[in-house]
């Protein structure tokens, strides 16, 4: 193989093995975005202002430790509606999510 080729696969290797810290491509950002507000928003609220789920403007959450929000999310809150999103929505996904959320993004339609 020549060399060029190897060195261009051992970086594919070297970037796949480290999926945790990808950001999630722009298409699939605003991918995120639209199931933030349909699927997230059947319970918190189109807006995110609460409805059965709590609110998650930022308001809501500032000063919340982003790793147990990531837990939450991905594990779902056992004894509430709140369902574990780990199937649908891998890790980096939802640590974007939690870092929309927080930044007020969300809330700026
Ligand atoms: C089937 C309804 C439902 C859906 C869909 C849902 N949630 Fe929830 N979620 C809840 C409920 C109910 C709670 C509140 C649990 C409780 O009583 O503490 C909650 C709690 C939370 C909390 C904790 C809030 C806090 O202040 O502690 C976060 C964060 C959260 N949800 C994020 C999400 C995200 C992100 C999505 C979409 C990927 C989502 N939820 C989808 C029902 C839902």
């Amino acid at each position: 193989m020549p060399s060029s080729m190897a060195r261009a696969l051992a970086l594919a290797l070297l970037l796949s093995a480290s999926p945790a810290l990808a950001q999630p491509s722009a298409e699939r950002q605003r991918e995120l975005i639209d199931f933030v507000r349909q699927d997230c928003g059947a319970c918190h609220g189109l807006t995110l202002k609460g409805g059965l789920g709590s609110p998650l403007l930022p308001q809501a959450l500032a000063g919340r430790d982003k790793e147990g929000l990531i837990e939450l999310i991905l594990n779902g809150k056992p004894g509430t509606p709140m369902p574990p999103w780990k199937g649908l929505l891998s890790r980096a996904e939802i640590a974007w999510i939690v870092e929309y959320l927080m930044s007020g993004a969300a809330d700026a339609r």
